[in-house]
């Protein structure tokens, strides 16, 4: 599937996701700028913070209890708040667009 990660200044990159990938990793394996991912995925950081778009929520799930933990230690937290490294990718999510917020620009 097809994912779009939206950088704090509009700045679009697309790129190809393997399914059952991480979102996080879809990122560092097409060298997205922005997501860090300094834990390698281990929901020990919070520099792989995105923002889900409001359509695409249903599809991406919910934070589970260490994940909103974590969170909490990331800048600029809102309602769409979520870590990318905790959302695999399937082939239903093709056309996901997710932004960075403003600390990882
Ligand atoms: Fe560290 Fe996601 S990569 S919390």
């Amino acid at each position: 599937p097809q994912v779009t990660f939206i950088a704090f200044d509009g700045t679009e990159h697309t790129v190809d996701a393997r399914d059952g990938d991480s979102l996080m990793l879809a990122a560092v394996n097409n060298g997205v700028p922005g997501i860090d991912a300094d834990c390698g995925g281990g929901c020990a950081c919070a520099t792989c913070h995105v923002f889900v778009e409001s359509d695409w929520a249903s599809k991406t799930g919910v934070a589970d209890p260490m994940e909103v933990s974590m969170l909490q230690l990331a800048e600029g937290v809102t309602d769409t708040s979520r870590l990318s490294c905790q959302i695999t990718v399937d082939d239903s999510m093709d056309g996901l667009r997710v932004r960075m917020p403003e600390s990882q620009h």
